[in-house]
């Protein structure tokens, strides 16, 4: 067992419970990890990096874009990125993809497993690296470190909760949070796990569904991750938003955006910045410079029948997906876990 600066113990998970998730996953190449309290599961790299991620020095000037996965992070970096550096569309560097301008923090954990190149014999990635960092050690962690060389303003992507993070992050940085009702998340990580080569997942969706309400995913239990930003909800410097308010009353929520950022934006500059990071705009954008293709993360094979990393961008999609016996999983998680909430999850309509 170790112990963490975040005040966790780690303990590597073994026998059946480790024989399990490498068969279902067959990304997870290199063990894993949970952590008490919380129950949190990750590779076993992370323990690496951990201490580093949890006295990670935020600035004033950052936003954080935090989120469970597929809570619609890639649209909310986008969102921010744009509106802080962007307004007017006419910066070139928005032509970089997503990905590479809003680094996501926590991703170095995530590198080690055997069926994704290593940093070392991706081209794309150890070119941005090195140009920020001829002698760098790929071993302190590549993401981490393209975070710490981004110019100011900074916005930065991490799928980890406040209690893995510096206590003092919302009281130096802004963080923006974004959820998304569980059962469009999970159809929607079911889909990421499958087609990226880092996770690898080969099971059934029941299964998918089983390891989600016993909180068994790779960076869950997710009910615990929004319910550490609902309990921070009245805190000047978060802001706090669903997914589903964002896709039905987008300029409602980027004129609330514009006055949490300070960006200052005028109405014509929002309308125009809406547009842009709409669904369609940006899965044509992306898809045209597609780094995850280029870093040979994704299962081509997979993309051509079910879709690529755009996926749908729309909510409810679990009516069309989940049966009746996955949405009563997923109910009765939701009593076990979320009843309390005082925002309970847009599930419903
Ligand atoms: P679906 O799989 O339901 O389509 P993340 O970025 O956290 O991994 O989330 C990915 C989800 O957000 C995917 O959901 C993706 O299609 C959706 N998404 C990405 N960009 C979007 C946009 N501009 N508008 C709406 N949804 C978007």
């Amino acid at each position: 067992m170790m112990h963490l600066a975040s005040g966790h113990t780690a303990e590597a998970l073994q026998g059946e419970e480790l024989e399990r998730q490498e068969r279902d996953f067959q990304g997870y190449t290199n063990g894993m990890v949970r952590l008490n309290p919380g129950r949190w599961l990750f590779p076993a790299d992370y323990t690496s990096f951990a201490d580093k991620l949890y006295r990670f020095k935020f600035r004033k000037s950052d936003v954080v874009v935090m989120t469970w996965p597929k809570c619609g992070t890639t649209w909310m970096q986008e969102i921010v990125w744009t509106m802080k550096n962007n307004p007017d569309l006419n910066n070139p560097e928005a032509k970089i993809p997503t990905r590479r301008r809003v680094h996501f923090l926590d991703f170095d954990m995530l590198t080690s497993s055997k069926n994704i190149p290593s940093y070392e014999n991706n081209p794309a990635c150890m070119a941005a690296f090195r140009k920020v960092y001829p002698n760098g050690n790929i071993k302190d962690g590549v993401m981490l470190q393209l975070v710490e060389a981004t110019p100011d303003p900074r916005t930065i992507k991490t799928h980890l909760p406040f209690s893995l993070l510096s206590p003092d992050l919302l009281d130096t940085a802004k963080v923006v949070y974004l959820a998304r009702n569980p059962k469009d998340v999970v159809v929607s990580y079911l889909h990421h796990s499958r087609i990226l080569r880092l996770h690898g997942y080969t099971g059934s969706m029941d299964q998918f569904v089983q390891y989600f309400v016993d909180d068994d995913l790779v960076y869950g239990p997710y009910w615990l991750h929004v319910k550490e930003a609902l309990e921070k909800r009245d805190h000047p410097n978060l802001h706090f938003i669903f997914f589903e308010d964002l896709k039905r009353n987008n300029m409602v929520e980027l004129r609330k955006l514009n006055k949490f950022l300070d960006t200052n934006m005028t109405e014509e500059q929002l309308e125009k910045v809406a547009k842009y990071t709409s669904f369609s705009e940006m899965k044509i954008r992306e898809e045209a410079i597609d780094s995850l293709k280029e870093d040979q993360h994704l299962r081509e094979d997979m993309i051509s029948t079910e879709g690529g990393f755009f996926r749908k961008g729309e909510v409810g999609d679990w009516k069309q997906k989940l049966s009746p016996q996955h949405q009563a999983k997923i109910d009765q998680w939701m009593d076990r876990y979320t009843k309390d909430f005082d925002l309970p999850f847009p599930c419903s309509s």
